[in-house]
């Protein structure tokens, strides 16, 4: 059993960043594997081969499992063998974690259960979730013994198995990362664990749910907090005039110093959220986390700040906005400080002409919409017409622009991309 790998039907639950090439890697490795998604648009891309998002790699990959019949899609939950449940994990106004979609993605489940299956949750969860995944089955199934409260071998084996890939390397990163998958019961790890072994090439760590859901936490924090470091260096050396890129660049000459680029925030699903869960889970001692989480939602109203000085000094400036979503190279825009930064721009100056521009983004989110100021335009039309640059997301496609066309102009780089 401990080497065991998987082969039978396995469904997917949430086919969105994470649960879609988690089923297409399973499925290109000759598992019989069906999507299941609450969106409809998602279901018909995918049952049509497309990929809803742009990753690279992914697209081939999907469009070759589905045409050889290994990846269908359904809105209804099928019978299987395992279910990965990979729905999102936001949180609340009081910045506990939203279960909700977890709640209903395993009450979906609970009724298609056949003794034997394998429940594996990937959703990025405050410690104990995974047991509440059992808790919710077994409340609909209590035919099934589950392993929150069976000594014995259980009739479903619950696991975490948390995903740590990066946004834009998540096909490769998806075979070769390492693996943590924590168990409710040394078998439950075991059994989960089998289903990474059909597509990782990584190492496959076992151990128990709640160390597998605080160890991704962990991940997300620590990332956190470095960056909170760097953003704070940026404000102070701000302050001093000196040239944060310059300091940083001599400080990591340090052979055990390795400090991380500042920027105007911390975006995407998960660096801004996670910490959030460990601060709700102890929220006494979480002191570091919650002032890191704080220094990094203060940045963007610190960039916007300076901005609308700057423009202040003008007497009709126009200000072109570099990228809008929350890195460099990716069409991910969630959580992305680069919005709110332009956000918070445009609506303190209703009156000044603010050019947005993002390879990636084709039309202007739900967010910045409602600003009359606003127009979507091309880097080079907004680089020439701007009196002020502010570059937001280092894109490859902006990093040519340095230094061209810039002369006179006041330039803003967040990101160091023109250091
Ligand atoms: N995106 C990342 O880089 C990343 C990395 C590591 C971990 N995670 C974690 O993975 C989880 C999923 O993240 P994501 O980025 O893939 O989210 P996503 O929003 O891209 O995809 C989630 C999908 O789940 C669907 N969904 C919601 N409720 C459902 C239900 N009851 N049944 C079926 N489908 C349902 C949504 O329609 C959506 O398509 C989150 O917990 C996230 O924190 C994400």
């Amino acid at each position: 059993m401990l080497n065991e790998v998987f082969s039978g039907q396995l469904a997917v639950v949430g086919m969105g960043y994470i649960g879609l090439p988690t089923a297409t890697v399973l499925a290109t490795r000759g598992i019989q594997v069906v999507g299941i998604d609450v969106n409809s648009r998602i279901v018909e891309a995918i049952s049509r081969g497309e990929t809803p998002f742009i990753e690279p790699d992914l697209a081939v990959a999907v469009s070759g499992a589905v045409a050889m019949g290994r990846l269908s899609m359904s809105r209804e939950m099928p019978e299987a063998d395992a279910y990965i449940i990979a729905v999102p994990t936001p949180f609340n106004a009081d910045h506990t974690a939203d279960l909700s979609f977890i709640q209903a993605a395993a009450k979906q489940i609970a009724p298609k259960l056949r003794p034997g299956a394998i429940v594996v949750l990937e959703s990025t969860s405050p410690p104990g979730t995974t047991e509440k995944v059992s808790r919710w089955i077994g409340e609909i199934r209590p035919d099934l013994r589950m392993p929150h409260v069976s000594g014995a071998t259980p009739d479903i084996y619950v696991a975490h198995c948390p995903e740590r890939v990066l946004p834009g390397k998540i096909m490769i990163e998806m075979i070769t990362n390492n693996r943590v998958v924590g168990g409710l019961s040394t078998d439950c790890a075991i059994k989960a664990a089998s289903i990474y072994r059909v597509f990782s090439q990584g190492e496959i760590l076992l151990t128990d749910a709640a160390s597998a859901e605080m160890a991704k936490l962990v991940e997300n924090a620590y990332r956190d907090v470095n960056i909170a470091f760097a953003n704070e260096l940026s404000l102070i050396t701000e302050s001093l005039r000196l040239d944060v890129w310059e300091v940083i660049r001599l400080a990591n000459q340090h052979p055990r110093v390795n400090v991380l680029s500042p920027g105007p925030g911390v975006g995407g699903h998960c660096i801004p959220v996670d910490p959030w869960f460990i601060v709700a889970a102890a929220p006494e001692q979480a002191r570091l986390i919650r002032t890191a989480r704080e220094v990094n939602d203060h940045k963007p109203h610190h960039v916007a700040d300076q901005v609308i000085a700057k423009a202040r000094r003008f007497v009709s400036p126009s200000i072109a906005c570099l990228g809008l979503t929350f890195k460099a190279n990716v069409d991910d825009i969630r959580e992305s400080p680069a919005i709110e930064v332009v956000n918070l721009i445009a609506k303190a100056l209703p009156e000044v002409e603010i050019m947005v521009s993002d390879p990636y983004v084709e039309e202007l989110p739900e967010l910045l919409n409602s600003n009359a100021n606003l127009n979507l335009v091309n880097a080079g039309e907004a680089v020439d017409r701007a009196d002020i640059i502010l570059l937001l997301v280092e894109h490859e496609a902006f990093k040519s622009l340095r230094h061209t066309r810039h002369n006179g102009k006041v330039i803003y780089d967040t990101r160091g991309a023109w250091a």
